[in-house]
């Protein structure tokens, strides 16, 4: 059977805290032409420790670009189109691994994992007039437990190989776009160790105004800089795909790695928010909300952090955003699937909570892992309250939701507080955005409108065009005249803004008390 003409082909690695993908794109008209998802597992060895097995991360990986080679074959797809493949990413999640022997040295620490409370408290304690803010001028961050500073010390103080492995030079760190770089392009025969700015920016290592590791944070953390990777831009050809016995085609052999963006970055370069003002949220584990700032880092007065969104080529500019992080939106569906088992998943989560429509005075506040933006509240607990004999799993369902929902309200006034001109509507994103009720739930809480892409995987579509428009790439320019073609949704708000008004200030009072838990 002939073999259909497309043109130029793009593709990204997806490595999310829940799942990896792997996804190809037509570079001329954006469309998704196949895909394959492989679940991660995760551990939690002690109560707040979140762990992944970076070898699992990488055979996911791999088993995803086989599969979708395969079903780009059944489609009579040629794979040699492939033209350059991107990588986007989890971020914050660090590991350790031996360059000599390319094993990973501990399981990687997830960017949700509480391990380093104590630690954070300490240093916040030392600080002049204990300001969790001491490095923001430099970062852009807070001190907390999310960034991988602290992770990467924990690994040090606490695991001998990794201590052992600094002391004889052999070890190298890495968020997960390094290690997967590093792997794919040769790992311990050659393979390439770096990083781009967006990635490095989550690190608490990175100066965002010299757009480089700074040595005075690294000392600060007591992390010898020779472990790190080389910071590059976020679209250039960082080395090239190897053969590998895992990949069993071959067929991506000699393919230029071309693209590199934390998964919120790319979601922002996906949605084609390139000018100062343009945001969008992204749900997935957890929810994020940035907002290109342009040129200039600005930084937040209420409890966002400022951070790279993108550079797009090595003589390219930095565009910085304003974010606020949640820590806990898809991973509440898992949890009332794996810790509750009152659900089966995220389409039984949707009809429970479609069939009562309200959570009856029910609110549920998911700080598994302390509270992020704006509170950055590491001692806080999930709680849920206002329960009576009436309460079920429904009332649960639909207040689970709204949690995620509220989250966004906060975060949404908070960025609307710094930037002075409130958004008049929310572009959105990820998986669960697939959840009808879910969206009007967020414009019926916002009172703005909810405006969803009809191709819902705008994160690897942001890596694929970075990884396209690469210097010696070049197959896809990033105007977004292009790609004029996406097609969206549009959620309007339904009930009365006062009645949102109302469920919103009891959520508030629900936050006071998961902040308040452990005094
Ligand atoms: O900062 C963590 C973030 O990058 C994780 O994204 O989509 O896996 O929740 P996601």
């Amino acid at each position: 059977s002939s073999r259909i003409m497309l043109g130029p082909l793009v593709a990204a690695i997806d490595q999310g805290t829940s799942s990896t993908r792997f996804l190809v794109f037509n570079s001329k008209t954006a469309e998704l032409l196949s895909h394959h998802q492989v679940e991660i597992k995760q551990s939690f060895p002690k109560e707040g420790w979140v762990e992944e097995d970076p070898r699992e991360i990488l055979q996911s990986v791999y088993e995803c670009m086989e599969r979708t080679c395969e079903k780009l074959t059944q489609l009579n797809i040629d794979i040699s189109n492939i033209k350059a493949i991107g990588v986007t990413n989890q971020r914050e999640t660090t590991l350790v691994w031996d360059k000599e022997t390319g094993e990973p040295l501990y399981n990687a620490i997830v960017w949700l994992d509480l391990r380093t409370q104590s630690t954070v408290e300490r240093l916040i304690n030392k600080t002049p007039g204990r300001n969790k803010n001491h490095l923001k001028h430099k970062t852009g961050l807070p001190i907390s437990t999310y960034f991988s500073a602290v992770k990467l010390r924990w690994l040090m103080d606490n695991v001998d190989e990794v201590h052992e492995a600094i002391l004889s030079h052999r070890a190298m760190f890495g968020t997960i776009d390094s290690w997967l770089i590093w792997c794919l392009t040769g790992g311990k025969k050659g393979g390439v160790h770096c990083t781009d700015v967006t990635n490095a920016s989550r690190t608490m290592l990175f100066n965002i105004h010299t757009m480089d590791w700074d040595p005075e944070l690294c000392s600060y953390f007591g992390i010898p800089m020779e472990i790190l990777p080389r910071v590059r831009s976020s679209s250039e050809i960082y080395g090239l795909m190897k053969i590998c016995s895992s990949l069993k085609s071959g067929a991506l052999t000699g393919i230029p790695i071309s693209g590199c963006l934390g998964d919120q970055s790319a979601a922002l370069v996906g949605q084609m928010c390139f000018q100062d003002g343009h945001a969008k949220n992204t749900y997935g584990t957890g929810c994020f909300l940035l907002r290109n700032t342009g040129s200039k880092p600005v930084m937040s007065d209420h409890g966002l952090l400022t951070t790279v969104a993108y550079k797009l080529g090595r003589d390219k500019p930095a565009c910085y955003a304003l974010e606020g992080s949640v820590a806990i939106a898809g991973a509440v569906v898992r949890w009332l699937k794996d810790n509750l088992g009152i659900i089966d998943g995220s389409e039984e989560l949707e009809k429970l909570a479609a069939s009562v429509g309200t959570s009856y005075g029910c609110y549920f506040v998911p700080a598994f892992s302390g509270l992020y933006a704006p509170y950055w509240e590491p001692s806080a607990r999930g709680i849920i309250c206002g329960l009576t004999q009436f309460t079920n799993r429904s009332h649960l369902a639909f207040a689970a939701l709204e949690a995620v929902c509220f989250q966004t309200r906060e975060i949404l006034d908070a960025m609307n507080q710094d930037s002075g001109i409130p958004l008049n509507q929310l572009q959105v994103d990820g998986g669960m955005t697939s959840n009808r009720l879910l969206m009007q739930l967020q414009a019926d809480i916002l009172c703005i409108p909810v405006v969803k892409p009809s191709m819902p995987e705008t994160t690897a579509l942001g890596a694929a065009m970075a990884a396209g428009a690469a210097e010696g790439v070049s197959v896809w320019s990033l105007s977004p005249e292009d790609l004029s073609e996406v097609t969206s949704e549009k959620f309007e708000p339904q009930i009365n803004p006062e009645e949102s008004e109302f469920r919103y200030a009891r959520w508030k009072k629900a936050v006071q008390k998961a902040m308040n838990w452990e005094t």
